[in-house]
Order: C-alpha cells, then structure tokens, then sequence
C-alpha cells in the first residue's frame, strides 16, 4: 500500500483568499475522511499584510520548505495597499518560476448552461483545457528602461523563449490531449504572422513533437482569432496550448465563457516536482471579509490537488459535488448573487460529498 499521507502548504493569502481557502480545507477534511487517506498541512502567511508589517516577500526559508511539500494550495495574491507588481512578481510569479512550474493547466468547463453567457452554448460545447507555459515568454522580467521620466524615455520588455521550455509545455499538452482521449486535437495559440521569432520556434517546435502523436491532430490558430472562436465556436476547442502572455489573457476569457471567476480554478503544475493550485480570479478586495464570494473555484483547485496526488476517486468526487451545487442551487455563479453565502456553498458542496 502507498503511504496516503500528503504534505500540503496551505497560503491563504490576500482578500478573499482566506474565505475561499477555508472552504476547500472543509472539502479536503471530507475527502480525506470519505476516501481514507491523510494529509498533515502547513499554514503560510504569505501576502500583503505581512509584506506590510515586516517587509518580507517571500522568505528563501519558505521556498525550501515549500519544496518538501507533496502540494501547495493557494488562494490569491494581491493586495490594493501594496503597489501593483511587488506581491504578483514577488510570490506569485517567484513560486511558479523557483519551484519550475512550468505548466498552468487551466480547465474550461461549463458546469450548467445557465451560466454561460454565449447564446444557445450547452455544457457539451464549453470543455477545453488550456495548457499555459508558466515560466517564460513575457514574465520572465527581461528589458528595462533607458531616460526613464524624460520626453525620450524608452520602455523594453522582452519576451524569452527557449526550445527546452517550449518543447517540455507542447509535449505536456500532446500527453495531456492523448490520456483526455476527447476529441484528441490540440491547438496551438500563437501569432506567428507578427512575432515571427518567438512563434516560429513555437511552430517548429509543435509540429516537431506533433509526429510524436499521429492520434492527435495538430492545429493552429492565431491568439485573436483564437478568441473569437472562444466565443463563436469554442465547441471546436479540446486543448489549446499557448505562452504565457497568451495563456493569462484567453484564460479570462474562458473563464468567463465557463461561468464566470466564481468557478475557474487552475494548477501550476512541475509534473516532476511540486505543484501549486489556485482560483485563477484574484483577492477581490471588494468582496473581502462578507463571506459573499463564490468559494467554488477554490473548490475546484482543490479537485485538481487532489487528482495530482493519484487520489483520483476524491478528485472525481469533489468535481461531482461542485457541478451538483451548481445545477441544483446556484441562483448565479457570481459573488453576492449565489443565493448562499461563501460558507453556505463550502458546507453544501462538503455535504455532497458525504461521509
Ligand atoms: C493569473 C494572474 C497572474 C498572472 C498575475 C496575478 C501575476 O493574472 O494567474 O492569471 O498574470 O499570471
Ligand atoms: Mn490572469
């Protein structure tokens, strides 16, 4: 018998993080009860208010632990005290690149047709996954500025691409839309009529590892034509690989096209190391401390932790309770309008679970 106990860092975060967070640890304390295995967590208080108060980030202490984890589960970095860019760049984006997760999976189902807003789409037409490389491209932090604050001030940011990077997200994607077994068709996002140095590598690199997987057809589609189809035709969708710059900007739209920020959840994946799940939609600081914000998202990361960790019956099971709620008592997907409150939906969804 493998041992079932599961080392997981628990970083509420900012905003609403905490209030999501703390439904998914009620789900993750069902599962775990329902499907007989244990976990042992670890709380860190990264964010902006220790940022704040001690002026610490991220801690090289806290890296190195986190990297002894089994799994990372967080709820959401930024905070509107702190000026835009030290906690994203600083925890966020840090953990992605220091801990090598170098893929953001981010799933695009479409729980109950009510809450989608393209006309006459079923829950059949929304179900895609975007494969997003998570360590390079645009976020990588490379450029500067030359006569910063003068009439002749330069801005560069550059974007990097390296075959390594780039072939290890493809192949990812080709083995992510083969054991999916779907429609078998993967789609690469790219520009390559502009950014004729960075997609060309993109292209070559696709087509390369594409002979690879005869079972699986390779596409192409430009990034803008790639979201117009999101919302015309995303039927035609089974997984979309893409950079990283791409992948955070058609990841909104998805997720709106799913139901909303109430329910898109995502994994940072190192798929040999330690990886790290999140709600894709932010702190929400509006929202923060009503207990009005939809937690499912965050209940969904959770669904993928666990199927990372091989503990797929309780993955299947999580997802399964989420789309039971969603079906049977959500008024919207949207935070205040659920017609529960943010604890409301964590207990009726740990309920569905059951013991
Ligand atoms: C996301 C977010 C982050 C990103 C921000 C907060 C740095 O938008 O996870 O999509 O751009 O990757
Ligand atoms: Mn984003």
């Amino acid at each position: 018998m493998p041992d079932r106990t599961y080392k997981i860092a628990v970083i509420p975060g900012d905003g609403t993080g905490p209030e999501v967070i703390r439904e998914g640890v009620k789900v993750l304390e069902k599962a775990a009860g329902k499907f007989n295995f244990k976990y042992e967590e670890t709380y860190y208080d990264l964010g902006g208010e220790r940022f704040l108060q001690t002026k610490e980030v991220l801690p090289e202490s806290v890296i190195k632990e986190l990297k002894s984890q089994d799994a990372i589960y967080l709820g959401a970095i930024g905070d509107p005290r702190v000026k835009p860019g030290i906690l994203e760049k600083g925890i966020l984006l840090k953990l992605r690149f220091e801990l090598d997760q170098y893929i953001n999976l981010r799933p695009v189902i479409l729980y109950d047709r009510r809450f989608c807003p393209l006309k006459d789409k079923t829950e059949e037409a929304v179900d895609f996954v975007v494969v997003r490389e998570n360590t390079e491209g645009l976020y990588c932090g490379a450029g500067g500025f030359s006569r910063k604050n003068t009439q002749s001030e330069v801005a560069i940011q550059e974007s990097i691409n390296t075959y390594k990077g780039v072939e290890r997200c493809v192949r990812f994607a080709f083995e992510y839309a083969k054991k999916r077994n779907k429609k078998k068709k993967l789609t690469l996002c790219g520009k390559t009529n502009v950014l004729t140095f960075a997609f060309d590598l993109w292209e070559r690199t696709f087509y390369k590892v594409a002979k690879d997987y005869p079972e699986i057809q390779a596409d192409y589609a430009h990034v803008d034509a790639t979201c117009m189809w999101m919302v015309k035709s995303p039927e035609w969708f089974d997984v979309i690989v893409t950079d990283n710059m791409f992948g955070d900007i058609i990841t909104d739209l998805g997720a709106i096209i799913q139901g909303g920020m109430g329910i898109a959840a995502g994994g940072n994946l190192n798929p040999q190391g330690v990886s790290m799940f999140e709600p894709i939609g932010g702190s929400a600081p509006k929202y923060t401390g009503k207990n009005v914000i939809n937690p499912l998202a965050a209940i969904c990361a959770l669904g993928m932790l666990l199927d990372s960790l091989g503990e797929t019956e309780a993955a299947f099971a999580v997802e399964n309770a989420v789309k039971k709620v969603v079906k049977d008592k959500l008024k919207t997907l949207a935070a205040g309008k659920m017609g529960y409150s943010t604890t409301e939906v964590g207990d009726l969804v740990a309920a569905e679970i059951g013991s």
